[in-house]
């Protein structure tokens, strides 16, 4: 049962050949587009950390999401930045909030596209921690009060998903409560299940005006060492009422995208976050990488690993080169 009998090479013969072999395709139904809103009218502003993002005001983003939508995205995902911040980010869960008014606009321009929401505090506390302080330490059952709210806002606003990504204990629970108690069943909450402390969402921190003014976010972050206790994380959220769980960041981290797939049976995404991104874009730009190649090689990779969806600021760029 070897050579020459079996020559591998058979099957990548043709390109027609290699497509009908294909395991793994890449779809615009994977994907997910993530955008940032902040207060204003009429904005669009490049984000200086984050090549081809934007910052939106709540007007020009549905413009935005009506194109998204026109690629077959079947998705966007939100991140505010609020023009006030205070201890315990209180603009999180204003029914004005800029977050809550772009899910209204976006409902009017493109109401087939599924609106997700960060669900975090860490962009409206003034300390940039993605909970509540006591004793200078984060306070975790109060901060899930408070996700709780914010989430439950998202909803009533509109949102189609609720994405809490803050690693509090406890937090899909509290808000599955608040969203059964208020007539809110059909809400799917994607929770960021295994999220690490990584050194790869640089630059989304400035670009979500997110960067905690001490410490770091280790005490509720994953250790980048650790994959035993992302299964622990992902089992607990689905227990509490998840009905997706996502692997953050992706690159890095397809291991536990990978053993994720094996061990649990919901969908599973996973982000694609800025650095990665970036990573890809600087080295694209100083002429070292093809980059549509190695966009479509990473993304196929990440689906490959397992990932049903696929949170990417190329989302744009990959839906024009993917068919279907
Ligand atoms: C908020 C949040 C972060 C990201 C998504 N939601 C930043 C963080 O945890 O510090 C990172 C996304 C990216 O890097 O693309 N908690």
């Amino acid at each position: 049962m070897d050579f020459p009998k079996i020559r591998m090479r058979r099957l990548r013969s043709s390109a027609a050949m290699r497509r009908l072999v294909r395991e793994t395709s890449l779809s615009v139904d994977d994907l997910v587009y993530p955008l940032f809103v902040r207060e204003g009218e009429g904005l669009k502003e490049p984000i200086k950390s984050m090549a081809g993002c934007f910052h939106f005001s709540p007007d020009t983003v549905a413009a935005e999401a009506a194109e998204v939508a026109s690629l077959r995205i079947p998705a966007v995902l939100l991140f505010g930045l609020p023009n006030k911040k205070d201890k315990t980010g209180s603009e999180a869960w204003s029914e004005t909030g800029v977050v809550q008014r772009a899910i209204r606009e976006i409902k009017k321009a493109a109401p087939q596209l599924l609106v997700i929401t960060d669900v975090c505090l860490c962009g409206y506390t003034d300390h940039g921690h993605c909970g509540v302080i006591k004793d200078s330490k984060i306070d975790n059952d109060a901060t899930c009060e408070l996700l709780s709210k914010m989430a439950l806002s998202h909803a009533q606003a509109g949102a189609d998903i609720v994405a809490p990504s803050d690693m509090m204990d406890g937090r899909v629970k509290y808000i599955r409560e608040a969203l059964e108690e208020n007539d809110f069943k059909d809400v799917v909450i994607m929770s960021y299940a295994a999220k690490y402390a990584s050194a790869f969402y640089g630059p989304f921190r400035d670009a979500a005006e997110s960067a905690p003014s001490f410490g770091d976010r280790k005490s509720y972050q994953m250790d980048v060492s650790n994959a035993d206790q992302a299964m622990r994380e992902i089992a607990l959220d689905i227990a509490e009422g998840a009905d997706i769980v996502m692997v953050k960041p992706a690159l890095a981290y397809l291991d536990i995208i990978h053993r994720a797939r094996e061990r649990f049976d919901c969908p599973i995404a996973a982000y694609n976050v800025s650095g990665e991104y970036m990573m890809l874009n600087c080295a694209a730009d100083a002429g070292l990488l093809d980059k549509q190649a190695a966009m479509l090689e990473m993304l196929t990779a990440i689906k490959r690993a397992g990932a049903d969806i696929i949170v990417t600021y190329f989302a744009k760029e990959a839906a024009r080169l993917v068919s279907g």
